[in-house]
């Protein structure tokens, strides 16, 4: 086969694989939504015991009591919203929320938790999501782990159009600490973006997950045009807070 060929023929195996597993990551989150905060709160597979879960909410503090320091402001877009863990956190902080996530599972629970008028939900594919308006501030949790590297660069330029000049960014995403996740999954850090989740029923999915250094995100928020300070806490989560000069 001509040299040209098969590396056509690469690229599109890749990109085959990419979009499976992307497809994969949404069907795990849909199928997961009921589940989901177990791993927030510390429960069932996730819980590690007294000590090691004080450590993760006592860390949890600390980025809230960071993301409180923002104060009040109109207009936060939340990208990948999940169930309102933090969408909550974000009612004292904005008066009006767009709250974006492709799983209908995770809005309705989010919609149910919250009960509240100032959220406006959207069921949108972050991947093949426009902005269309700037918002004071924009947040994500947990989310950018999950975007593949090659689609980075086009997400965080996505992200940088919908923050008005002068507004913010807040990002919260997991280090990589072995306890964070589930007692039956097994976290190696060997460089594969790929990892293998499992529901409590033991159905498997394959996802993207990605952890970042602060320099490398700093680096990579500074490219786009944000000035951002990033940080760890002291196990299991890195943090940015960002403006856009
Ligand atoms: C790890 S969860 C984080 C949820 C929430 N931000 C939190 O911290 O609790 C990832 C979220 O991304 C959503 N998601 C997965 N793929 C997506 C996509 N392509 N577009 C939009 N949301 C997506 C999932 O439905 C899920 O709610």
């Amino acid at each position: 086969m001509a040299v040209g060929v098969k590396s056509k023929l690469n690229r599109i195996t890749k990109q085959a694989m990419t979009d499976n597993i992307l497809q994969q990551q949404i069907e795990y989150y849909r199928a997961r939504a009921n589940e989901y905060d177990q791993w927030f709160y510390r429960i069932g597979r996730y819980d590690r015991g007294i000590e090691i879960n004080q450590r993760w909410f006592n860390e949890v503090a600390v980025i809230k009591n960071t993301l409180h320091q923002i104060g009040v402001v109109d207009d936060i877009l939340e990208l990948a919203c999940g169930t309102g863990i933090w969408t909550q956190e974000l009612l004292s902080i904005g008066k009006k929320i767009t709250a974006i996530d492709v799983s209908e599972e995770v809005i309705t629970i989010n919609r149910s938790k919250l009960n509240s008028l100032s959220v406006e939900y959207q069921l949108r594919d972050l991947f093949t999501w426009q902005p269309d308006t700037e918002y004071d501030l924009v947040f994500f949790a947990f989310w950018l782990s999950h975007v593949p590297p090659k689609l980075l660069d086009s997400f965080l330029t996505k992200v940088y159009q919908s923050v008005r000049v002068s507004g913010q960014l807040f990002i919260i995403d997991s280090s990589f600490e072995p306890t964070s996740t589930a007692n039956n999954h097994i976290l190696i850090d060997d460089g594969n973006i790929y990892k293998t989740r499992k529901l409590n029923d033991g159905q498997k999915f394959q996802i993207v997950k990605i952890f970042y250094q602060p320099d490398q995100l700093q680096d990579k928020l500074k490219q786009v045009g944000f000035h951002a300070d990033v940080n760890l806490t002291d196990n299991y989560f890195i943090y940015a807070h960002g403006t856009k000069v």
